[in-house]
């Protein structure tokens, strides 16, 4: 059977609605595998987001796609960075706010590595949003660390965004059109090459 279906390694269900809107205009359609990533405690999110893809693959066989992000502040040297997602299960957002208490620095970054297999492909694309740390958190929307982060420019947190308003703007925004991009460009996407 062939199919234009990529797959997305995540349990993470905002995740995978925010990369399929993202992805929707360019044809991709995108499939959720709710497996665990297999994290390995790295220095770089390009690292964690390739070993996890390759652990994957070797078991579906089928093209996919692993997303790693972090969220990088400045005023504590970049963490928690490629250790976001243990510091949110154990200090949350909230942890991150007392850390920076009554800082003045409160720039931070948030950075997305997707790694893409689609044999023989095997690509890293980045995306990159920076803004601030606000001082509490705001709105109800999105996921994880999404009520403290301002992104540049705007008045409000991710939370208070819509789906499709942070998509165009965010880190995984700006990583999952680039893919879509590439993908389309190489003809591998909308295709009917891709075997599931
Ligand atoms: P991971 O990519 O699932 O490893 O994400 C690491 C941590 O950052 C997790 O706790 C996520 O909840 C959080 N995170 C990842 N992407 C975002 C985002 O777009 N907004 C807010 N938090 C995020």
């Amino acid at each position: 059977m062939v199919s234009s279906k990529l797959f997305l390694i995540t349990k993470n269900n905002y995740k995978y609605l925010e990369a399929s809107l993202i992805l929707r205009p360019y044809g991709i359609r995108l499939e959720q595998v709710p497996l665990s990533k297999e994290e390995i405690q790295a220095e770089s999110l390009e690292k964690i987001a390739l070993h996890a893809a390759r652990k994957a693959y070797a078991l579906l066989k089928r093209p996919l796609v692993v997303d790693d992000s972090g969220l990088f502040v400045e005023a504590l040297r970049g963490f928690p960075g490629p250790y976001s997602s243990y510091v949110y299960k154990t200090i949350g957002y909230e942890g991150i706010l007392a850390l920076l208490g009554n800082s003045g620095n409160r720039r931070a970054c948030f950075r997305t590595a997707l790694a893409l297999i689609s044999p023989p492909v095997e690509k890293l694309f980045i995306g990159e949003t920076c803004g601030i740390i606000s001082r509490e958190p705001m709105g109800s929307g999105g996921f994880g660390f999404d009520p403290v982060f301002i992104p540049e420019g705007h008045g409000k947190t991710y939370a208070q965004m819509t789906t499709s308003e942070k998509n165009a703007i965010s880190h995984r925004g700006k990583a999952f059109r680039l893919m879509a991009s590439w993908l389309v460009r190489r003809r591998v996407y909308p295709s009917n090459r891709i075997h599931s």
